[in-house]
């Protein structure tokens, strides 16, 4: 009989078919003098179901979780009342084994419980990945990756790839990690911002997936070292604008993801609670906000009450969001607290045209301004930070060679993934994370 290779999530169409599968042993168990194993490819899981001459072998009677195998077979029903993925099996006429993983006190499963140290599971995230709820994420985190593409393409932003490599600073001096770039002192991007601003005259409004770096020193469960950003900029708009292409963004991407019933089953396993957010977001002035969390007796990290003109630090924020229970747009920052190309509120100077949006659970996902859009007043900005203007001469070009009002943001993927999926920190949201002391694997 001829065999149709087949990937696993192709089994659907392949009911009755003789199908070959090439797959890891999830799981397996014997029971009634057969073997059933439950494969799995990425593609998805499938029964298999071993039975008569075919468990006799030293093969059979040795296999292990998370070896290799190739299975030929008929894809059949499973019978009324059992249940398997798909609701179907793969009843086994030949099988081999491809690669044999450890087992016994080296075997994947008996290192990776659920409660193992935290440090043994980062060492052994290579494995980890190959679990139900790390795979799952990371299908989601694909998916909701795709569907940002398609908003943006939707929208008329067109993606562009900026350098990693940089001799500018966005955000602040105390997060760069230096390197020696041929003998030149350089950076590795904190944010390709400035980039995407030099591309309005070019492309018209763009949009970057981009990994940004941050030295952070602090341990949280919401800082990376290296993470996944999410830029855009756009041209000729006004802060309102901006904000509402913003909350049209984070809706409509969140809208495709849950369009595709795989991918909306899989958040509804990682996240029960999870409900789209309603339009409009909340939307809350930074000074409605201090006054909000010296109502609520919110302190500020050293025991004071908030006074305008102050940061709002992770545990005051979280608070609040948490409170409010839904997402929130915090704008009109001071100046002295964020960086210092952002435009300022006219009439209200010491403040500025800045957002961060906040989300439950997590805090800050997105932050974002309009920018200065006169060249004179951003020179003067780079004195008042003092930042060499110099190297920044592109940047303050584009607003030399024809300006105009325009803003962006930048969204953390994993923070929103982390709030989507309801995971306790954004570490569980990268494929590789890196945080304060961890580089590998
Ligand atoms: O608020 P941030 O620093 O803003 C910028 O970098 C702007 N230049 C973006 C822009 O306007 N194009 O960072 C933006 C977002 C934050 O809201 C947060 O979600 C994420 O990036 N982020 C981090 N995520 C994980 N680990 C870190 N260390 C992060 N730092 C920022
Ligand atoms: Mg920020």
């Amino acid at each position: 009989a001829q065999y149709q290779k087949i990937k696993i999530r192709q089994g659907i169409n392949s009911r009755d078919k003789k199908v070959k599968v090439s797959a890891w042993v999830h799981r397996l168990r014997s029971q009634k003098g057969r073997i059933f194993l439950v494969l799995r490819d990425g593609s998805g899981y499938m029964q298999a179901v071993l039975s008569d001459r075919l468990t006799q072998t030293y093969d059979a009677m040795t296999l292990t979780s998370e070896s290799t195998v190739e299975v030929w077979g008929t894809l059949a029903a499973v019978p009324e009342g059992k249940s398997a993925p798909d609701g179907h099996e793969l009843v086994a006429d030949y099988w081999k084994v491809i690669g044999k993983a450890p087992g016994g006190d080296d075997a994947f499963t008996n290192k990776i419980s659920k409660d193992a140290d935290p440090s043994l599971l980062a060492d052994m995230r290579h494995l980890v990945i190959r679990g139900e709820t790390a795979s799952a994420v990371l299908k989601v985190r694909a998916a909701v990756l795709r569907a940002f593409r398609d908003e943006y393409e939707s929208l008329g932003l067109l993606e562009v790839t900026p350098p990693c490599m940089v001799q500018t600073q966005v955000e602040g001096g105390g997060t760069l990690f230096k390197f020696d770039y041929y003998g030149q002192p350089a950076f590795l991007t904190q944010s390709s911002q400035l980039y995407l601003e030099t591309c309005l005259p070019s492309l018209g409004d763009v949009f970057c997936v981009q990994e940004s770096f941050r030295a952070e020193k602090s341990h949280t469960r919401r800082h990376l070292s290296e993470y996944t950003h999410l830029e855009a900029e756009l041209g000729f708009l006004n802060f309102a604008e901006l904000l509402e292409h913003l909350e049209q963004v984070i809706c409509g991407t969140l809208e495709r993801v849950m369009a595709n019933p795989a991918t909306a089953s899989l958040i509804t396993q990682l996240n029960p609670d999870f409900k789209q957010p309603s339009r409009p977001f909340r939307r809350m002035d930074y000074k409605d906000a201090i006054k909000w969390l010296n109502e609520n007796d919110v302190r500020t990290d050293d025991g004071s009450p908030h006074k305008v003109g102050d940061d709002i630090a992770e545990a005051a924020e979280r608070k609040m969001t948490d409170a409010l229970g839904v997402p929130i747009f915090l704008v009109g920052f001071p100046r002295e607290i964020k960086a210092f190309y952002m435009k300022r509120i006219p009439g209200d100077e010491e403040f500025t045209e800045s957002v961060d949006l906040l989300m439950p659970g997590v805090g800050e996902i997105v932050g974002g301004s309009m920018r200065m859009s006169d060249a004179t007043e951003l020179l003067e900005a780079y004195k008042g930070e003092g930042i060499d203007a110099s190297p920044y001469y592109w940047y303050t070009d584009q607003r030399v060679y024809g300006t105009c009002e325009h803003g962006g943001y930048g969204l953390g993927v994993e923070r929103l993934l982390a709030w989507t999926l309801n995971r306790y920190t954004v570490r569980d949201c990268s494929l590789y994370p890196r945080f304060t002391g961890r580089c590998t694997p």
